[in-house]
């Protein structure tokens, strides 16, 4: 008989700039559970296609790339970074371009197939009591039988503006019109590709942040998470 314990499975899912970050990361702190970006996962697979030129419809190169993939997430200073083969991307993958391009090779079902394994083993082996896994389609395909289920939203002028603010506050120079529009076109993307997209699980409790500081929607979390009688155990 396997001794393991189970791990607790938090799914949040939502199109980009609807805070899923923000509240993965206040959520895991006040659990003791650990983050799982998966969005952070198809960046990183992007930015490995532009680096080695890879056409980013050429789906056989892609998947072939993954095989090789050599992926690590860390915690440096309270700030979780991202590894390929051992060098530090965690600002590189959030450039415009591999926002792009990640939205691109996402669609292409191999792709997606392919980085399942690795998406469930980084909770089921995370070595906490629970993991919280923040992406697109973690609630429908990933953990369709995750414990607790969020979908997340944001009006689309909200979720443009901070990721404006995201995007300058690092110093690139964008303009709002122009991440507005980016932004449109990767929500187009990720809702209308055909396999697994941004889909709200029926069982998901949908959190609407659009007026709400991160806080209030982190207790929310929290008390759903905690009422179920999981207990908070910070580390
Ligand atoms: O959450 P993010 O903006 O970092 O995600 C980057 C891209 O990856 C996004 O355009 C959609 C894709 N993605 C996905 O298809 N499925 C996930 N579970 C997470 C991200």
């Amino acid at each position: 008989m396997s001794t393991k314990r189970r791990v607790i499975i938090v799914a949040i899912d939502g199109p980009a700039g609807s805070g899923k970050t923000t509240l993965a990361e206040g959520l895991a702190e006040r659990l003791g559970f650990v983050r799982v970006d998966t969005g952070a996962i198809y960046r990183a697979v992007a930015l490995l296609a532009l680096r080695n030129g890879i056409d980013l419809e050429d789906e056989e190169s892609l998947t072939r790339l993954l095989d090789g993939l050599d992926l690590s997430f860390g915690m440096e200073q309270g700030v979780n970074k991202v590894l390929l083969a051992g060098d530090d991307v965690t600002d590189e993958i959030r450039d415009p371009k591999v926002s792009d391009a990640a939205s691109k090779v996402s669609a292409l079902p191999k792709v997606r197939a392919g980085l399942l394994g690795l998406q469930r083993k980084l909770a089921l082996d995370c070595g906490a009591p629970g993991a919280i896994l923040e992406g697109r389609d973690i609630g429908t395909v990933v953990f369709p039988e995750a414990d607790f289920k969020f979908f997340v939203t944001a009006s689309e002028d909200e979720r443009a503006r901070r990721r404006y603010e995201e995007l300058k506050a690092k110093g690139l120079s964008v303009t709002r019109d122009s991440v507005a529009r980016e932004q449109a076109s990767r929500d187009e993307r990720d809702i209308s590709r055909t396999v697994s997209p941004l889909e709200r699980a029926d069982d998901a409790v949908v959190i609407d942040s659009t007026n709400k500081p991160p806080s209030e929607v982190v207790d929310e979390l929290q008390n759903i998470v905690t009422s179920a009688g999981i207990s908070a155990r910070p580390r």
